[in-house]
């Protein structure tokens, strides 16, 4: 027996299962299972862009900033987040799932940052207050969400004029977004792009919300 027929119906299994999640998404919120969280917090070695060392810098962080994490997961960027406003600023880590924020707690706890505040919510609910946020992230994200165009306005509304937001997208996630797609419904939340790193299949794009600069 050769290798690719033992990988190969693991590969068309994962495939198909990917598939009918992507679909069953379209109608009601299915996050990624709490399980799967040791698979979200790799840095994908093949896709720079999602790398959270890389969304982080890109983003122009300065000490003091408000950030939300939304859709933190178990805190992959949580921490270097934290790290990067220091102890004047403050980090939001958002999620819908309370076993990811458990992880993303623990794991801030445990590198001593103090900055950060965990929040059980669903982004598109309206839960977060207007013009709070200099910096928001949103990482792997937006294909989770029944209702993209409420969760894109609640961002909106929730960033300072100026602000920023990073949409982080990659095809190896069942849910990935299309540039055109994110594009689409950022400029209907009211965002102006502002820059965009890597390819068409793993991407960062920075939009912001017009107006005097947050920082
Ligand atoms: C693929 S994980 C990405 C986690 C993290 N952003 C990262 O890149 O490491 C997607 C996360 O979005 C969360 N999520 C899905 N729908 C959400 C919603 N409406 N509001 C907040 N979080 C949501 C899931 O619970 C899950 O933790």
């Amino acid at each position: 027996m050769r290798l690719w027929d033992i990988f190969l119906p693991g590969v068309v299994a994962f495939l198909i299962a990917a598939f009918v999640w992507r679909l069953a998404s379209r109608r009601r919120s299915i996050p990624c299972p709490v399980w799967l969280r040791w698979l979200v917090e790799l840095d994908n070695p093949f896709t720079k862009t999602n790398r959270a060392a890389f969304i982080v810098e890109t983003i122009a962080l300065s000490s003091g900033m408000t950030v939300l994490d939304a859709g933190c997961g178990p805190g992959r960027l949580t921490a270097p987040l934290a790290r990067s406003v220091g102890p004047s600023g403050r980090v939001v880590a958002l999620d819908i799932q309370p076993g990811m924020l458990a992880r993303a707690k623990a794991k801030t706890e445990a590198a001593g940052y103090t900055n950060v505040e965990f929040l059980a919510a669903a982004l598109g609910d309206g839960m977060l207050p207007a013009g709070r946020f200099d910096r928001a992230v949103l990482v792997t994200v937006l294909g989770e969400i029944p209702d993209r165009a409420a969760a894109l306005a609640e961002l909106f509304r929730t960033l300072k004029p100026g602000g920023i937001l990073a949409v982080v997208e990659v095809i190896f996630d069942p849910h990935f977004q299309s540039r055109a797609a994110v594009t689409n419904l950022a400029l209907s939340a009211g965002f102006r792009e502002r820059a965009f790193f890597g390819r068409s299949l793993a991407y960062v794009i920075h939009f912001e919300k017009p107006g005097e600069n947050a920082a």
